[in-house]
């Protein structure tokens, strides 16, 4: 698993992690900073440019991006679109692993915090919106309404991400909006239309 300045250790020739285009996360940033937010992104490796008019903060692993969440807090509004990886490797080692015979290693996992769950909890400084992202292969809307409980947020977008829809890498996505009362069908859109529809949502929600 990658690391970063506080947690050794850092650059490890081998890692587990969860694999992210970037896209959906950076159109939402860029969405809200063009109706006038003050966007922070907390981005973690995913090769996107950092969107125009956003402060846009790097990390490489899970506990970086739960620190820099935090240390963003207050907000008013918590958008969580990244593919956090569930599981990094306990005591990774500061050498390479070498293949020492015919045998793979065994590794032992330990999990990684869960960051939505813990702004969407937090105690004092709760942002008053909280929309997280529910990647699903089956099952989408039953397990996307099941994490909101579990999680705590306001809103879930969820979309299917089985390998033939194409949304991961991809510039397209179908989503769900859901919150604990309803729940919308959206088209297929492009990330970017996602993105602004989501944006325009979330603005029309601080004006009731
Ligand atoms: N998430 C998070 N921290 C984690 C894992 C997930 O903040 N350690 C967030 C994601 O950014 C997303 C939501 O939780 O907003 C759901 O992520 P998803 O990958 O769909 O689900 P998991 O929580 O990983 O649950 P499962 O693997 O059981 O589907």
């Amino acid at each position: 698993m990658t690391s970063g300045p506080t947690h050794e250790p850092i650059d490890p020739v081998r890692y587990i992690a969860n694999r992210s285009s970037g896209k959906q996360g950076h159109a939402i940033a860029a969405a809200l900073a063009k109706l006038g937010a003050d966007v922070t992104l907390v981005a973690g490796p995913c090769g996107q440019p950092d969107p125009t008019g956003v402060k846009t903060i790097h990390v490489e692993s899970a506990r970086e991006m739960l620190e820099a969440c935090q240390a963003a807090l207050p907000l008013d509004i918590g958008v969580f679109a990244a593919a956090v990886a569930d599981w990094r490797v306990d005591q990774a080692g500061t050498q390479k692993m070498k293949k020492n015979g015919d045998v793979p290693p065994s590794l032992a996992l330990v999990e990684n915090p869960d960051i939505l769950k813990t702004i969407s909890r937090h105690a004092t400084a709760r942002p008053a919106l909280v929309v997280g992202f529910a990647a699903e292969t089956e099952n989408v809307l039953d397990y996307a309404r099941a994490k909101l409980a579990r999680k705590g947020c306001d809103w879930i977008v969820a979309n299917d991400v089985s390998p033939a829809t194409g949304i991961m890498g991809g510039d397209r996505n179908t989503v769900h909006l859901i919150s604990a009362t309803a729940h919308e069908d959206w088209p297929e859109l492009s990330k970017l239309d996602v993105a602004a529809r989501l944006a325009a949502r979330i603005a029309d929600h601080f004006k009731t």
